[in-house]
């Protein structure tokens, strides 16, 4: 793996957060102030502009811009960068008066008022005109100051418009796609159910409130539209800023699992990944454990975007939100464990929102690095500043890359079109849960795991991971066949390639394309459970284990497997069984004793496949017997701890989490321990939410 610098200028991981003096022009006390206190905290860059546009141009055609040069001259003068971010994440009064059709239309077909965030018609012309008019005045004005080291398009891009505007452009998009061939559609859609063929692509609405919404490719086709026109918006900015600038990297703010756009399309765009990272932190229906993984799983779902470069946690909270149901503060040390698993899991920032927090309007309460309170010495700034001085120290690692040896396929068509469904349970069908558990017991077995596309290259992984991969893009049959093939281990599970990527289910058995060949069985029915109701898959001996002497800490006795949700009720009596050995079988019910879990050889590798929604722990024996197979290292680890690895040119950096309050001892660390400063070898005993990160080269 290469190292792959991204900010040369930072010593160390970025350290910064969102700015906006804007709101204190009238201050400059406290502009001097924050200076001063951003380098007590060892901030070195600071997120400028997100939302000055009526700051910029006040009213149209005027434009005001000496306050921000001065800014950005101040901070670069006390060596503090600055990410120049577009206005376009909010529009000025003055525009939506004079050129309503900026304002988006909602689900009901009506327009909105003038107001908020967000909320753009990303169809318009006239607004895509007045973003082209502000930014380039904006770089005119800024382009060329060397503090400015990354552009950050407009603000955590989402929604939909249902304008006249965006259903012309959807009636466009969906023309181009099929050929102009209206015939062609209505096949793909299946629309001569319920008579709903359709005479010309004119006919054509999106899923109105109160109209069409039981055509399934239609749906998805919608939201693949929307995120289509979202990206197309944002290349507009990005071609502006390109021509301008072209050596300044671009990225723009995702959140974490959205679920109204495919991220990877506009992750194309980017030279960066970066997120906004707020998880429900101390609550009250899960461990600190199990949020802290569900938030590896976000970083490693957005790292995998771009795998041979870091990414950037763009925004996080210092001490709460104001937007959660419930905003508990960040507890004591929470601040440190919560940043440097972001750092573990490959990110080469520690951003916040917001330096300040702001006297008025929404989000006054929204923590900051700056309470109201003025203070420096507050617990909050204290733990802000000690991780600074951590951060750095963190020079080496800058540029490293995780190299995981597996991966967990994740989708967003796929989550749509088990969305939309009609059928299975409507409140257990938990696509994303399922991704995030198969992750889970990954991360439990010491594996870093990246979160991947069905059609992303699989050839680096030993191990990959489908879960309930309901739609198969074209290709992905084959790609999965030469991954196996070729060595490769694949776990796939119930619900796999029912559908293609028109959600037309597949003839002959599924899972369909080449897949029924490759995993030997054939899914001929899907039980859904009630939520109470329950099977069990009992396990032959040796199933957890790939031979019997494996000393692992692992049980390679027979075990049995809670089933919840979900059971296939799967045939092997095709030409294709020959070989498959059956891992599981269920244990009541009409399917009693037959086959739930299944491995086949194949070529050089195994398809395994996994027909019932199956307990944690049996899922991490399966992992641990596929690892084996390929022999990847793994080890059981201790309760609520975390293991990550990031490398280059042969140097590795191991990050070891304690998250939990409980001090554990994780064994067989080796490797000089860089912020404690003393050379480990044997065990390694974390306090509370302790972090260490071990040079392990
Ligand atoms: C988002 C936005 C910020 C701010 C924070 C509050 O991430 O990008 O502008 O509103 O939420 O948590
Ligand atoms: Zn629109």
């Amino acid at each position: 793996m290469n190292r792959n610098i991204l900010f040369p200028q930072i010593k160390g991981i970025m350290h910064g957060g969102d700015y906006n003096p804007e709101q204190w022009l009238d201050r400059p006390d406290i502009l001097a102030e924050d200076i001063r206190l951003m380098k007590k905290a060892g901030i070195n860059s600071a997120t400028l502009g997100v939302f000055s546009w009526s700051a910029y141009e006040p009213v149209e055609g005027e434009f005001h811009f000496d306050w921000l040069v001065k800014i950005i001259d101040e901070l670069y003068s006390n060596g503090i960068y600055t990410v120049m971010a577009t206005p376009s994440g909010a529009r000025p009064a003055w525009l939506d008066e004079k050129y309503p059709e900026a304002m988006r239309v909602d689900k009901r077909g009506l327009r909105a008022h003038h107001g908020v965030r967000h909320n753009h018609c990303m169809s318009s012309p006239a607004y895509r005109e007045k973003v082209s008019v502000i930014l380039n005045r904006l770089i005119e004005a800024v382009g060329s100051h060397p503090g400015i080291i990354m552009w950050h398009i407009s603000n955590e891009f989402g929604g939909e418009c249902y304008c006249p505007l965006c259903v012309k452009r959807f009636q466009n998009y969906l023309a181009d796609k099929f050929d102009h061939d209206i015939d062609k559609l209505n096949k793909s859609w299946w629309t001569a159910f319920w008579s709903h063929n359709y005479n010309d692509f004119s006919q054509i609405e999106p899923p109105f409130e109160g109209g069409e919404y039981s055509i399934m490719g239609l749906n998805l086709e919608w939201k693949r539209f929307t995120t289509w026109n979202m990206t197309d918006y944002m290349k507009h900015e990005i071609s502006i800023i390109k021509k301008a600038t072209p050596d300044i990297p671009v990225t723009t703010n995702f959140m974490q699992m959205y679920y109204g756009l495919d991220y990877r399309v506009l992750a194309k765009e980017l030279d960066v990944v970066c997120w906004d990272s707020y998880p429900r932190l101390h609550n009250d229906y899960e461990t600190l454990a199990d949020t802290m993984e569900l938030t590896a799983f976000d970083n490693a779902l957005l790292r995998s975007m771009k795998k041979d470069k870091p990414f950037m946690l763009m925004e996080s909270a210092p001490g709460l939100v104001n937007w959660h149901q419930f905003n508990k503060l960040k507890r004591p040390g929470i601040h440190k464990l919560f940043s440097l698993q972001a750092v573990a899991c490959g990110s080469d920032t520690v951003q916040y929102f917001q330096w300040r927090k702001g006297r008025g309007s929404y989000e006054q309460y929204h923590g900051a690095v700056l309470d109201h309170l003025g203070r420096d010495d507050t617990r909050i700034f204290k733990e802000v500043e000690e991780l600074g001085e951590i951060l750095s120290q963190l020079d080496e690692v800058q540029g490293s890359v995780v190299n995981s040896k597996a991966a967990v396929i994740f989708d967003w068509d796929n989550w749509w079109a088990i969305d939309d469904m009609m059928g299975l349970g409507q409140s257990t069908k938990k696509y994303v849960e399922t991704c995030v558990e198969a992750y889970r017991e990954l991360l439990h077995l010491g594996i870093d795991t990246d979160v991947i596309s069905s059609t992303d290259d699989l050839s680096g992984y030993s191990l990959v991971v489908a879960p309930m991969l309901y739609m198969l893009q074209p290709g992905v049959g084959k790609s999965f066949t030469e991954f196996v093939k070729n060595g490769g281990q694949l776990a796939a599970t119930y619900l796999t390639g029912y559908v293609d990527d028109n959600t037309l289910c597949f003839l002959n058995g599924f899972p369909g394309d080449v897949l029924k060949e490759l995993f030997g069985i054939v899914s001929e029915e899907i039980d859904t459970l009630y939520p109470s109701d329950r099977n069990k898959v009992i396990f032959a001996a040796g199933s957890g284990s790939v031979s019997d002497d494996d000393t692992r800490d692992e049980d390679h006795g027979s075990f049995c497997a809670e089933v919840r949700d979900y059971a296939e009720v799967l045939r092997t009596d095709i030409a294709d069984s020959c070989g498959l050995k059956v891992l599981g079988t269920y244990e009541s019910d009409y399917y009693a004793g037959t086959p739930a879990v299944a491995v086949k050889n194949y070529g050089k590798g195994n398809a395994c496949y996994i027909g019932a929604r199956t307990d944690s722990d049996a899922l991490r024996k399966i992992f641990g017997m596929l690892l084996d197979k390929a022999g990847v290292l793994h080890r059981k680890m201790p309760k609520n701890t975390e293991y990550h690895s990031r490398e280059y040119n042969g140097r590795k950096f191991g990050f070891f989490l304690n998250n939990s309050e409980e001090t554990v001892t994780i064994s067989g660390v080796r490797g000089y321990d860089i912020l404690n400063k003393f050379t480990i070898d044997g065990s390694l005993t974390l306090g509370k939410y302790g972090v260490a990160i071990i040079d392990e080269q």
